[in-house]
């Protein structure tokens, strides 16, 4: 079966995506990793994808209304030939346009238990809230934030002495372990689907 193509949308460090990257070199990966794109050209992610041998594309949206930003995005995605676009860090919020042109085919991973605490600032969130997990969820994007329908999570137990930044570095350890895992079996679905 032909590998599903996948674009990698970031705008940070990328860690995630390194994750979805090497994963996609293990045996038997049903992705495959075309493009890594950026709002941020000096995103640290994009050196390493290029060291990987992975084409990459950077434009910053500063100054561009959204939908001319999205519309930049997508045309790279599209010219990378890619079947999904999968957001690893990319901190921004996609038009309602784009997104709808891709239904079923954008996928995030999001710092929490969704549908517990959509947005910013999830960590510190659950750790106010006296929560006894933490954790991260694999989901389909749709227009509204963080809303679209889950496909994995994991939970991650937070300690009496988390602070949020201890909270994250053990939920990203989480999310390497996750989103490979979560992405490889909704593309394997999909293309059972349509085969
Ligand atoms: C992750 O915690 C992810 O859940 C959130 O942004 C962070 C990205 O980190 N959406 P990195 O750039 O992959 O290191």
């Amino acid at each position: 079966m032909p590998k599903a193509k996948v674009a990698i949308f970031i705008s940070g460090s990328g860690t995630n995506m390194a994750a979805l990257l090497y994963a996609s070199r293990l045996p038997d990966c049903p992705y495959e990793v075309v493009l890594v794109a950026s709002n941020r050209p000096g995103a640290d992610g994009l050196s390493l994808a290029r060291a990987e041998g992975i084409a990459t594309f950077a434009h910053s949206h500063k100054g561009l209304e959204r939908a001319d930003h999205d519309a930049v995005m997508e045309r790279a995605a599209q010219d990378a030939d890619a079947d999904y676009i999968v957001l690893a860090g990319y901190m921004r919020i996609l038009s309602e346009e784009f997104v709808s042109r891709w239904t079923g085919k954008i996928i995030n991973i999001h710092p929490s238990l969704l549908p517990k605490y959509k947005g910013l600032n999830t960590h510190a969130r659950a750790i106010e809230a006296g929560d006894r997990h933490g954790g991260a969820t694999v989901h389909l994007v749709t227009p509204e934030l963080d809303s679209g329908a889950i496909l994995e999570q994991v939970k991650v137990t937070i300690l009496p002495e988390d602070t949020p930044d201890t909270l994250a570095e053990r939920v990203k350890l989480a999310e390497y372990q996750l989103y490979p895992r979560a992405l490889a079996s909704y593309v394997a679905r999909a293309a059972q689907v349509t085969a």
